[in-house]
């Protein structure tokens, strides 16, 4: 077992991704900004919750994160490299540092291969272990997370999908990573086999010291596995800090909606006072000019809707809102 240390597996300065999008009808391509500037570090042991409406950039986030595209700008710090700007042979050992695991195992997995070979694979291309090697690292994996060994000569359709999950999470496991970015893990899984996975995904993080970048628009399934949480709205982030200040207190109007319309969760300390989201996310294409919550926020003033606010701490967590303290005073 490795002591859980507080060591920072990985470091975000000010990601930004911009994507050019081509308009058949305009010579120049439009840029959406689907990231704007998102900074974060997660300690090994610990888990990174990204919450928010679906495209806030949680999934763009994990991609710049694991290595599979590049950030328009900003750092990233992987253990003692920089992603940004390491050398091709670097970024192929760092992607061996950081795993991914989707939402959907089924897609994911070879139809075609076994799963002792699906296991087997990553140790194939990256390690020089001998065969028999293999498939003991592949067959302890297997019992790790809790599959069984006749399991080995099965196919993926032969599984359940929360077997499937299992058998991801064990792939992704294979080259002992330190940072496992999970992009919505259990939300195709139905309720009492989403437990047991987030059970497990502790389990394995408790074990291992792994760090995750948990992305969830549940925020039943966060307050499960979280340590920290980040709060996205169209690419920014509004509110950022530990589970328990943000659950017990949000102060960013944007979290008191999200928490407010999560059966179970409304009730808890402050998230009773419910805000209700008014009218339509904005495009990404043409973000309002000043806070970008400003177009639905019931607080907003002349101020949200000129200036975009910065992050500062108060009660403990990061808030990008003018009327912060306000709104904490009255909370
Ligand atoms: N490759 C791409 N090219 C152009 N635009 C993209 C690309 N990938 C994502 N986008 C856009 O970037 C924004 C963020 O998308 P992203 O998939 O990161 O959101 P998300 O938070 O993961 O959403 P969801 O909850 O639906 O998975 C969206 O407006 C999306 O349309
Ligand atoms: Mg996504």
């Amino acid at each position: 077992m490795s002591p859980i240390s507080n060591t920072t597996v990985v470091t975000a300065r000010d990601l930004r991704q911009v994507y050019a999008i081509s308009n058949g009808f305009m010579r120049k391509a439009d840029a959406l900004q689907a990231v704007s500037g998102v900074s974060f570090s997660i300690q090994a042991g610990k888990t990174l919750a990204i919450v928010g409406e679906s495209g806030c950039g949680k999934s763009t986030l994990a991609r710049m994160v694991s290595l599979i595209e590049s950030p328009t700008s900003g750092d990233l710090q992987i253990g003692s490299v920089n992603a940004v700007t390491a050398s091709q042979s670097d970024k192929r050992v760092l992607r061996q540092k950081v795993q991914l695991v989707f939402q959907n195992p089924y897609g994911s997995l070879n139809p075609r291969k076994r799963i002792g070979q699906i296991l087997e694979a990553p140790l194939e291309i990256n390690t020089s272990l001998s065969r028999d090697e293999r498939i003991a690292q592949a067959r302890a994996m297997l019992a790790l997370v809790g599959l069984r060994p006749e399991h080995y000569d099965r196919y993926p359709h032969m599984f359940s999908g929360g077997q499937r999950q299992r058998i991801a999470i064990a792939r992704a496991l294979m080259l002992n990573p330190s940072l496992v970015v999970a992009d919505e893990p259990v939300s195709a899984l139905d309720v009492s086999i989403q437990a047991q996975v987030l059970n497990l995904l502790a389990d394995l993080q408790k074990d291992r010291g792994l760090a995750y970048l948990f992305i969830s628009h549940d925020l039943g399934v966060v307050r499960h596995i979280a340590h920290d949480v980040m709060v996205m709205y169209l690419g920014h982030t509004v509110e950022h800090g530990s589970k328990e200040r943000i659950f017990a207190r949000p102060l960013h109007p944007y979290t008191q909606a999200l928490l407010g319309s999560t059966p179970g969760l409304a009730g808890h300390g402050q998230a009773t006072k419910r805000v209700v989201l008014m009218g339509e996310l904005p495009s990404p294409l043409n973000p309002p000019a000043g806070c970008v919550f400003s177009t639905r926020c019931p607080h907003a003033t002349a101020q949200c809707r000129a200036a975009r606010p910065e992050q500062r701490m108060i009660d403990g967590r990061l808030v990008a809102c003018f009327e912060a303290e306000r709104l904490a005073s009255i909370a």
